[in-house]
């Protein structure tokens, strides 16, 4: 787990971080924490900060994982993207923003939730580039929105997968 002297090292959205154990990190510090506190990317969002709510969901090595529940120390060697490390452009982001259908209504109400699912998102479409609806609902099914926005945010991530194939 641990490099040469007391140090780890994370690539964070594409920036190679080294920590060194003691004075940039405590080894009983969450990977949230690592982020959100201590690196300022405030868009890990600590919501339950036990695992229930998917509100800091980040991509490590291109899988989704509640940042919350792992520590930093386990993302040594690894790779990090958080929604800060997203392009302006990208399509989920894109989607989310602009989804606002009749019907289906606005995908982000508060906001609060959205990186979460933006990132639960990023991962399901890396594991499958063209989920049904039962699968997009099965996929972001850890992640909680308080406003319920739940059916736009299906209905954002439908239009991702559709662009992907028009
Ligand atoms: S803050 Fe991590 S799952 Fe809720
Ligand atoms: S948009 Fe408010 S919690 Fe989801």
């Amino acid at each position: 787990m641990k490099n040469g002297q007391g140090t780890i090292k994370i690539t964070i959205n594409g920036a190679l971080h080294e920590l060194m154990i003691g004075r940039d990190i405590e080894p009983s510090e969450t990977l949230s924490y690592l982020l959100r506190e201590k690196l300022g990317l405030t868009g890990v969002k600590i919501a339950c900060d036990q695992g229930a709510c998917g509100a800091c969901t980040v991509l490590l090595d291109g899988k989704a994982v509640l940042s919350c529940m792992i520590l930093a120390m386990a993302a040594d060697g690894r790779e990090v993207v958080t929604v800060e490390g997203l392009g302006d452009n990208d399509p989920v982001i894109q989607a989310f923003a602009e989804q606002s259908e009749p019907g289906y209504g606005t995908a982000m109400q508060c906001g609060f939730c959205t990186p979460g699912f933006v990132m639960a998102t990023k991962s399901l479409l890396n594991e499958n580039p063209s989920p049904d609806l039962d699968e997009i609902k099965l996929g972001l099914s850890g992640n909680l929105c308080r406003c319920g926005c739940y059916p736009a945010v299906a209905r954002a991530v439908e239009r991702v997968v559709n662009q992907g194939v028009e």
